[in-house]
């Protein structure tokens, strides 16, 4: 059955298509800038009148959605993460500029104090430096209405407050906004795969994540445990999420298997920062085939479950598929 390029075409029972993924980008203040991430070669972080352009390209090789983040001036960032809600602050303004100059492209945001903070973390402290649940989601639901009120299509929480997504979607409804979905990040694990990430956003010179500090680990998932992710997503989706990311990817894959075939629910998954810079290194230094490795980790993402890939691979991968016809 196996022998010819034919039958395996036939016999195949996953594919993976531009349609799958999503693009994440890493958004600058200024114009006509790019910057280098030197933990993840390849990627950049760019202006906003740059990212048009990469985004314009994007949607030519049939990515349907970008995914924001922003890199905040250190300037800006302050223990109340007030910046997340500011109507012209980065994410804001790169929203309005991406869907005026490309409206077909989905916009999806990421709803977290971490890039706002001066400290690092995803929510605002108390004096002992633990996260404020409900101190946090006011301010997130804040941050989620601005992203809305620019445009956004779809805002994503990634921080793992408890209740936020239904705040969050009360705002909504209250505010006219009643189509902007959410995408929830409720199975994100307290993971050391997103050092790269953090260096791209400028959060990880604040953030104590070594042996002993706090890490995120008081609120982002304990990566022993498999349960407890339905259990968040299924108070997420009781809260009204509409689609739900399991992050990371590779060393998940039966967290995604056991969330779709329990809810089947739209079921994403964040293939994250040191995911990409792993296959990259290897593949730089000839040591794997970066395409054939990269082309099968996301074949797998999607043979777990997941129906939707944000992987920072995506142009790569799209530009691949591309040639492969
Ligand atoms: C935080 C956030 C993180 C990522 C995206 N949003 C990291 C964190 O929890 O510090 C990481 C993504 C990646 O590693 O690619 N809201």
């Amino acid at each position: 059955m196996r022998r010819d390029a034919f039958s395996r075409r036939l016999m195949r029972e996953t594919r993976l298509a531009p349609d799958d993924l999503i693009e994440p980008v890493f958004v600058l203040d200024g114009e006509d800038r790019t910057e280098p991430v030197p933990s993840m070669p390849g990627i950049e972080r760019r202006s906003i009148d740059r990212l048009i352009e990469h985004a314009r390209h994007i949607q030519a090789l049939g990515i349907p959605a970008v995914a924001i983040f922003p890199v905040t001036p250190t300037e800006a960032k302050t223990p109340d993460a007030r910046e997340a809600y500011n109507p012209t602050g980065i994410a804001q303004r790169a929203v309005r500029a991406l869907k005026d100059a490309l409206p077909g492209l989905g916009v999806i945001t990421d709803v977290a104090l971490d890039p706002f903070t001066s400290h690092g973390q995803d929510g605002l402290l108390d004096e002992t430096g633990y996260v404020l649940n409900d101190e946090t989601v006011e301010v997130l639901v804040r941050q989620a209405l601005s992203h809305a009120e620019a445009g956004a299509d779809i805002v994503a929480p990634s921080d793992m407050m408890d209740g936020r997504i239904g705040a969050i979607r009360n705002a909504l409804e209250g505010h006219d906004y009643r189509n902007v979905r959410i995408l929830s990040y409720a199975a994100k694990y307290a993971s050391s795969y997103y050092g790269p990430f953090r260096d791209a956003v400028g959060s990880a010179d604040n953030l104590d994540s070594g042996p002993g500090g706090p890490g995120k680990h008081s609120y982002q998932m304990d990566p022993a445990n498999s349960d407890e992710a339905l259990h968040e997503v299924g108070l997420d989706l009781a809260e009204g999420a509409d689609m739900f990311m399991v992050k990371p990817g590779l060393p998940y894959l039966d967290i995604i298997r056991r969330v779709k075939a329990d809810f089947g629910v739209p079921t994403f998954a964040y293939q994250v920062s040191g995911e990409y810079s792993m296959l990259k290194a290897a593949g730089e230094r000839g040591w794997l085939d970066e395409r054939e490795c990269v082309l099968e980790a996301l074949t797998s993402l999607r043979r777990a479950g997941a129906d939707a890939i944000l992987t920072y691979h995506a142009q790569a991968a799209a530009e691949w598929l591309q040639e492969e016809g």
